[in-house]
């Protein structure tokens, strides 16, 4: 599997191009929400920041980025860090440094946290900037202006406080240095390298020498370990499982994960592919077997931070005793994460004793399920996602919207790694049946893309009348089929077919389409190629997918199948009310009675009888077979 791009190396990507002089593609950006916030907050500065796949409201991943070259504007209105303290940290060290002011929100959580951390050595630059409160919480209304370098030793081993520092001294006339207490994550030195900037160091003190300007440059995020932690751990604590996942960041600052799960008696390949100028990315496998306790202290931790939850999942799965000391940080992270993961792990069964500044867990007790709230923390819910997979019983993670803070798409990982393929709802029936507005339906509810199998099928019939060809002449037919430039997939939620480059919409039911696209579905070589593509889509993510022969043919050995149909009569009567002329009795009898893949009800398919059922009686209907086939629906 993949992963998505590092969500810190996304953040300084972005804040590090925008504020580049010249143009920066940044290939593998994190389309998170807090990377979105960063991201936002650097188009209120002034860079110009475009998606280049397209997804212009979406979370788009590749970006084109057009820096201020260090002139940066007053943003209007306050700039919105969300859940992120890596945004507002970081941007509290570029605003700090611009003659103008500006005000850093963020949501609940965020402004719960500590920002006198950076609030105490900005102010010895010069800043004047103030928090909330005795504890200095968000909003931070910065006023900017110039700021004077400082040395700084840094209490806490920080990254955030350490790159906010260095921003703020790329604005500052001479050397701005800071000393870390313990190694943290180098993502800022490396990249501002990459961005042609001089990093100083001399064993722990790092620094920047000011006024410095950066140049854009292309950029590549790699996978983002903390991600891949979730699966990795899956995989190790499940004996007989075999998991690479490709294209991972393996920044020895970060990788830290990997040596915990190797002490915990994991068999693991890593291979670095790339990257060893800027950030190194590569494979790593992963196999599955008993896993024994450890201890993780001292300098590890600030390497293995956000990675504790799901190391206190695997602890609890293994054998024997693992203590985590000296990782206080988690109780001000976007939970107090000690105090939380505990409760959570108690409440699943396992033996786990809270310590101020970690937990003492003595694995091996069987878990159990439970309903466990997130509390609004992504690592919580994803490390908790996983304990699920090992625990007796079922296992809900609630209030998972956070989960899109970092890692966007990860139910839909899971459901992969569930099944060892990404899942498939096979949904067919005669015309008019109800199933293509039910597959909408739970595609919704799942997150899941839906496919219209008849679109394609519809589109190729579309292009063959187009040619003049009569469907009746198969061999003529099939003569075509090499030659049309057909394509058909999945775009946003919607089945899009296109035939020489033109999308095809009303087209797809036009009279003559409705009367002629039995006939062309008959041919077998025209069904071989769509049920290639139809394969191939299902490679992609997981899939709502309806039509004829869907669990018959394209995909027979998915669990899910459903079988939906209505009396001819109903059906007619659905038809002429959406003001179509649709000739549904002879295309059943012509889609029933063909030799290849015939309609029929697939084996395993459950058959839901539309005919008295309201749209919303037969979703109801299918969630309810599916849920008897195994789906996991909330
Ligand atoms: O689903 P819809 O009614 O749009 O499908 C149009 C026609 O396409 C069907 O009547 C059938 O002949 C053909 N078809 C098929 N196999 C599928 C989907 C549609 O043969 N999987």
């Amino acid at each position: 599997m993949r992963v998505p791009g590092d969500k810190s190396i996304s953040h300084r990507a972005v804040i590090l191009a925008g504020i580049a002089g010249g143009e920066t593609t940044v290939t593998g950006f994190l389309p998170s929400d807090d990377c979105l916030c960063t991201l936002a907050a650097m188009r209120a500065v002034g860079a110009e920041i475009d998606p280049l796949d397209g997804q212009t409201e979406g979370r788009p991943e590749l970006l084109r980025i057009r820096g201020v070259a260090g002139r940066l504007q007053a943003p209007e209105g306050t700039i919105d860090c969300g859940n992120s303290g890596t945004a507002m940290r970081l941007l509290s060290g570029l605003l700090a440094a611009q003659p103008f002011a500006s005000t850093l929100v963020g949501d609940a959580s965020l402004s719960g946290r500590p920002m006198g951390r950076i609030i105490t050595p900005l102010s010895a630059m010069g800043a004047r900037m103030r928090g909330q409160g005795d504890r200095q919480t968000a909003p931070l209304e910065i006023e900017g202006g110039k700021l004077r370098p400082i040395e700084y030793s840094m209490p806490v081993a920080s990254a955030q406080v350490k790159s906010a520092i260095l921003l703020a001294g790329l604005f500052a006339e001479g050397e701005t240095w800071v000393v870390q207490p313990a190694v943290t994550r180098d993502h800022s030195e490396r990249m501002l390298r990459h961005f042609g900037v001089p990093v100083l160091q001399e064993g722990q003190r790092i620094g920047v020498r000011g006024p410095a300007v950066l140049k854009g440059r292309d950029f590549v995020v790699p996978g983002d370990i903390s991600s891949a932690a979730f699966w990795l751990v899956a995989a190790a604590a499940a004996p007989g499982s075999d998991l690479t996942i490709e294209g991972v960041g393996l920044n020895e600052t970060r990788a830290g994960v990997l040596a915990v799960l190797r002490r915990m008696g994991v068999s693991m390949a890593v291979e670095v592919c790339g990257g060893e100028d800027g950030e190194p990315w590569g494979n790593i496998r992963v196999r599955g077997g008993a896993l024994k306790g450890t201890v993780i202290e001292g300098a590890e931790i600030a390497n293995v931070i956000d990675e504790i939850p799901v190391l206190a999942v695997a602890a609890a799965l293994a054998e024997g005793e693992t203590v985590i000391r000296d990782a206080a940080e988690l109780r001000v992270k976007e939970s107090d994460r000690i105090h939380e993961v505990v409760r959570r792990l108690q409440a699943m069964g396992a033996e786990v004793e809270e310590k101020e500044d970690g937990m003492r867990i003595q694995g091996g007790r069987p878990l159990h399920g439970a309903e466990v709230s997130s509390e609004g923390d992504h690592r919580i819910a994803m490390a908790f996602a996983i304990a699920g997979l090992f625990a007796s019983g079922h296992t809900k993670v609630t209030d998972v919207g956070c989960v899109a803070t970092s890692y966007p798409g990860f139910d839909r990982e899971l459901a992969r790694f569930l099944e060892g393929k990404y899942p498939v709802i096979a949904i067919d029936g005669p015309a008019a049946s109800g199933k293509s507005s039910v597959a909408r339906i739970i595609a919704e509810r799942l997150g899941w893309s839906v496919v219209n199998s008849g679109a394609f099928y519809r589109g190729f019939t579309w292009a063959v009348l187009q040619a003049g060809v009569d469907p009746a002449d198969h061999g003529a037919v099939e003569a075509l089929a090499s030659e049309i430039d057909f394509s058909g997939g999945i775009e946003g939620t919607e089945t899009v077919v296109r035939v020489e480059g033109r999308t095809l919409r009303d087209e797809l039911t036009s009279p003559a389409v409705n009367a002629a696209v039995s006939e062309i579905a008959r041919v077998a070589s025209v069904r071989q190629r769509m049920v290639g593509q139809f394969r191939a889509l299902a490679e992609a993510g997981p899939l709502v997918m309806e039509g004829r022969d869907i669990g018959s043919v394209v995909f027979p050995d998915t669990r899910y199948k459903l079988y939906i149909q209505a009396s001819p009569e109903v059906r007619e009567q659905r038809r002429s009310a959406q003001g179509q002329n649709d000739s549904i009795r002879e295309r059943d009898r012509s889609d029933s009675e063909r030799d290849s893949s015939p309609l029929r009800v697939a084996e395993g398919a459950r058959v839901i009888d539309s005919s008295q059922l309201s749209l919303s009686g037969t979703a109801e209907a299918a969630f309810e077979a599916l849920r008897e086939q195994g789906l996991v629906i909330s």
